[in-house]
């Protein structure tokens, strides 16, 4: 047993910005509790693994690192090993960790994340292993205490959840049907984080744009969340992901061009440009739909940055499909894409479709659909100077240069003759471009 008022905890987060923030409330349940974090392992009385399990080397990548920690547990008998998130609620993983891992003690799911305390006490108290999954997802948990360590940034969750069911995915098993979160609580939120400092506030859902669907009241959208949130006061601005383009409407669009407290970011993954594998991914969009509504985003937003997602080889992939999807990279024209090789996924409906691609060919496609954005990124950033951008100050540096960061992420060297401030934004004029360098000056220094 530890000595709670020494007692030091380490939670290891994989997957997407979601699970990032579940990690702070992971952190926010053991903070309240007396524990405080670290970064070593043979240092901490409690290690968490926050797992994900969107692709297959994702989950293998976690079996590894929890393989290994059985080292630090023969040191440490008294490490308490937990697991948690996508995979430990996926179907099975649970008695794999119960048979594999002995030294794993506690087990939970995605519905009953806010519990662990419950847990911890549970085996404290017993000394008997805890495997706890929930099968359904229930109320949204409000009082569940949020330790941030995002810097400048707040992650505030708007939904859980997904009701999509693309046929690769795992998500909608892992994390239950879509559940908004009700707008004041939403709103109360974003006041509270705005008036504690924090300059950007990310918010978070599978699909962003179908917030509100779940809910009776018409007047809970996401066009209406986005158009309060951007009318409250401070200096701060909001981003959101993910948004699926079946969704993304007029009204949505509309009031991000109009706000400026909306930064002028979407991340709209696409997963093909070929019709036929959009529609064996139950994507619910043509290629064609896609392109007109990328083209609608370029006319009413101005200077807009797009990203996306896409995934190659999925099952009945031809070299003319492949081919769609690198001529609609070609045209889109995104910052920067993700590109993940097909992943079969068990439980999902596409494990079970024919024309299944070999990896030789999946690993062909994603080198080279990455390589034509990497040549279309390379051009966007050299055709950026004399743009000019508000930026936050993330550090200062020597001889009055300091590094910032763009709405979109890009990192900035800015000189400036006078003091800036870190955390606070400043307009800046992109001045120089080098290989892997972009340069900037303070405007009106
Ligand atoms: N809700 C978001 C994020 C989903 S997961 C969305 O709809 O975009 C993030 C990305 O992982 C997806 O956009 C998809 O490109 C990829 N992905 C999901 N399942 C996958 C699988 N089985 N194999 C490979 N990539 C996958
Ligand atoms: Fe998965 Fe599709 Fe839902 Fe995104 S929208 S989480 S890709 S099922
Ligand atoms: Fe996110 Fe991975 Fe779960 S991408 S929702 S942590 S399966």
């Amino acid at each position: 047993m530890y000595n709670i008022a020494m007692a030091k905890y380490l939670i290891k987060t994989y997957g997407c910005q979601m699970n990032l923030h579940e990690s702070e409330k992971l952190a926010g349940v053991l903070e309240n509790a007396g524990f405080s974090a670290t970064d070593k392992e043979n240092e901490a009385d409690v290690i968490v693994f926050n797992t994900c399990c969107i692709r297959e080397s994702a989950e293998q990548k976690i079996y590894a690192h929890i393989g290994a920690l059985k080292s630090i547990y023969k040191k440490n008998p008294n490490l308490i090993v937990a697991v948690c998130g996508c995979m430990a609620q996926e179907k099975g993983t649970s008695d794999i960790i119960q048979k594999k891992f002995p030294f794993v003690k506690i087990v939970f799911g995605t519905h009953n994340l806010t519990k662990f305390k419950e847990y911890l006490d549970k085996y404290n108290l017993s000394k008997k292993r805890v495997f706890e999954i929930w099968e359904n997802e229930k109320d949204i948990d409000e009082n569940c205490p949020k330790y941030r360590t995002s810097g400048y940034n707040a992650w505030v969750n708007i939904s859980y959840g997904c009701n999509n069911f693309c046929t690769y995915c795992i998500v909608p098993y892992v994390r239950g049907r879509e559940r908004s979160r009700d707008m004041n609580d939403i709103i109360n939120e974003v006041k509270e984080l705005v008036h504690n400092g924090y300059k950007y506030i990310t918010l978070l859902g599978q699909n962003v744009n179908s917030y509100g669907n779940d809910i009776d009241d018409k007047n809970v959208t996401f066009a209406n969340l986005l158009d309060k949130l951007s009318n409250l006061d401070g200096n701060f601005k909001i981003k959101f992901m993910t948004s699926h383009p079946k969704d993304l409407n007029d009204e949505v669009i509309n009031v991000i061009a109009k706000k400026s407290k909306i930064c002028k970011v979407i991340h709209l993954p696409c997963q093909s440009g070929s019709t036929k594998i959009l529609k064996a991914m139950n994507r619910r969009y043509s290629r064609e739909e896609y392109i007109a509504l990328i083209d609608k985003i370029k006319t009413k937003i101005k200077d807009v940055v797009l990203t996306s997602d896409f995934i190659v080889g999925f099952p009945g992939e031809t070299e003319e499909d492949f081919i769609q999807t690198c001529s609609l990279v070609e045209y889109c024209k995104y910052n920067s894409i993700f590109a993940f090789m097909y992943s079969k996924r068990k439980g999902t409906i596409a494990e079970k479709m024919d024309n299944q691609i070999d990896i030789a060919t999946k690993r062909q496609r994603v080198n080279k659909l990455l390589a034509i954005q990497h040549q279309i990124t390379k051009e966007i950033n050299l055709n950026l100077k004399d743009s000019i951008h508000n930026v936050i100050i993330e550090k200062t540096l020597d001889n009055n240069q300091y590094l910032a960061k763009s709405d979109c992420g890009k990192t900035i060297i800015v000189n400036a003759d006078s003091k800036l401030e870190e955390n606070q934004f400043y307009d800046i004029k992109i001045t120089k471009i080098t290989n892997n360098k972009i340069f900037g000056k303070l405007i009106g220094d």
